[in-house]
């Protein structure tokens, strides 16, 4: 793994290495290969920090999904949660009877990806289940924790594989964390 990643005003220090990441994906895909065998779940990406995740995560599935992407406003460029989440980029297909799998990079208040549950929840679908590849579980304040998680971290502020600070970092392949 590298070393220090620099990213406009701040400092990031490795923390989750890109073979870490790699290895409890193939645990988590094998999760969800078990709980959906035989089934077509609607696989859902939250943009944009789940789409590296998202792609890892479904090439190592043995089950059929079908992948749509939809799009909820965060953070824009500050570090704090917003309560406000907005449905920014709609769903295109009909969930009703569906099993729906909601995929995120991840969960901190809970805030983003609960609101677009309670929106889900109301299209009538078979069933819903939260995947996400981070966990902060002392931030938590929502309703929904994820049903599968990568891995479970503290409050600091994470970069990289698809997680951005200030827009930048995506496309780093391990996980930093904010330098104190
Ligand atoms: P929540 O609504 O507080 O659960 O925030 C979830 C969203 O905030 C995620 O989808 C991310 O876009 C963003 N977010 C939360 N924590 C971090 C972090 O440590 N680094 C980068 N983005 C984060």
């Amino acid at each position: 793994m590298e070393g220090i990643v620099k990213i406009k005003d701040k400092e990031f220090v490795p923390y989750i290495s890109e073979i870490d990441i790699q290895k409890r994906i193939v645990e988590v895909a094998a999760e969800v290969n078990r709980d959906y065998h035989g089934k077509s779940p609607l696989m859902i990406v939250v943009l944009n920090g789940a789409f590296m995740f998202a792609a890892d995560l479904v090439r190592n599935l043995h089950i059929e999904p079908e992948i749509q992407f939809i799009r909820i406003s965060t953070y824009g460029n500050s570090m704090s949660s917003s309560k406000d989440a907005q449905l920014l980029l709609g769903l295109e297909v009909d969930v009703e009877g569906r099993d729906i799998i909601l995929i995120e990079d991840i969960v901190e208040t809970g805030y983003t990806v609960g609101y677009f549950i309670d929106e889900v929840q109301k299209l009538a679908p078979s069933s819903i289940k939260l995947v996400s590849l981070l966990y902060k579980p002392e931030k938590f304040k929502g309703s929904y924790p994820p049903d599968y998680i990568g891995f479970e971290i503290p409050g600091a502020f994470v970069v990289g594989y698809g997680l951005d600070y200030a827009q930048q970092g995506r496309e780093l392949r391990s996980i930093y964390q904010l330098k104190e």
